[in-house]
């Protein structure tokens, strides 16, 4: 008997931004072990560059164009080039993230706008950038958002801000562009093992060890949960999928949990 493995993605190409580490990495890792070429974008060459090489040592494709996603033009360019070394652009992950614990009256404007670029308008520019590039139809974009779109949580104003304005960017951008064939779909990682963003919020101890026990599935996420919920809204089985922004958090969000940062003084004295 024949034994035939197809692979989901073979010869496409997928534009990862926030891929050099994280989630992002992991979705990167992922979509290229189902065949997709992968263009991995963030700000440091020499991260995106080891985890191309990570993938090419497994026998798949990928390079590094460095960009900050604030930086649109810089943004275009990475495109282009992803196009030029891979073909038209069939996936594009939105995954490039700030953030940073912070009260908002400890905030400066510029803190708070730090994390509105990034998160906001890198998802705008991300987007925007791939749109003359894409793979007409058949495209899908999934933006990465996290609970604090439908949740707010102390010291994350910024990131709450920002977080709600990629949902409605996402379901915007799926009606405008889903007659093109563009299927735009968001996906709220809840509470993720091994994470920058873990590490920040929720610092190995007492505080993510309750964490856990509370959650309805009563652990965090791995990774991998996350990277197959994007898998699946890439795939041919979400073909009647855009416009949803799905919950991939052990049903953190369901329950109303927020992580809870603990939380000092609001004003000296
Ligand atoms: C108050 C702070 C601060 C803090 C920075 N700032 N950290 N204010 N409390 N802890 C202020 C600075 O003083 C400055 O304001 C402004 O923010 C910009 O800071 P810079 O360091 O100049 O900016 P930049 O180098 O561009 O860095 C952006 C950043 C940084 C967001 C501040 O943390 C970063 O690069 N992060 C990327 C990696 C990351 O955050 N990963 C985690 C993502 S996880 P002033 O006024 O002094 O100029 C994630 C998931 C969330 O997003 C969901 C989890 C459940």
């Amino acid at each position: 008997m024949t034994t035939y493995v197809q692979r989901m993605f073979e010869g496409r190409t997928a534009f990862v931004t926030g891929g050099g580490s994280g989630i992002n990495q992991r979705i990167a890792e992922r979509l290229a072990e189902q065949g997709a070429n992968v263009a991995l974008v963030g700000r440091t060459q020499s991260k995106l560059d080891a985890v191309a090489e990570g993938i090419k040592a497994a026998g798949g494709k990928a390079a590094g164009f460095a960009a900050d996603v604030r930086d649109y033009d810089a943004l275009v360019r990475s495109v282009a080039a992803a196009h030029e070394q891979f073909g038209a652009i069939g996936m594009v992950i939105c995954g490039a993230a700030g953030n940073f614990p912070a009260l908002a009256n400890a905030m400066s404007a510029n803190a708070f706008k730090s994390v509105i670029d990034i998160d906001l308008l890198g998802t705008f520019n991300t987007c925007r950038a791939a749109y003359d590039h894409l793979e007409l139809p058949g495209a899908s974009i999934v933006t990465i958002s996290a609970p604090q779109a439908v949740q707010a949580m102390v010291m994350q104003s910024h990131v709450c801000a920002a977080k709600a304005g990629v949902d409605m960017l996402t379901k915007t951008l799926a009606l405008e562009w889903g007659p093109l064939g563009v299927r735009v779909n968001g996906v709220i990682p809840g509470a993720v093992a091994d994470t920058e963003g873990m590490d920040r919020l929720a610092p190995a101890g007492p505080i993510r060890e309750a964490l856990a026990r509370q959650m309805p599935l009563r652990r965090v996420a791995t990774k991998d949960d996350i990277a197959d919920m994007v898998i699946f809204l890439c795939s041919d089985a979400a073909k009647y999928v855009t416009g949803a922004i799905i919950p991939c958090d052990g049903g953190m969000t369901t329950a109303g949990m927020a992580i809870q940062t603990p939380r000092p003084p609001s004003r000296p004295g």
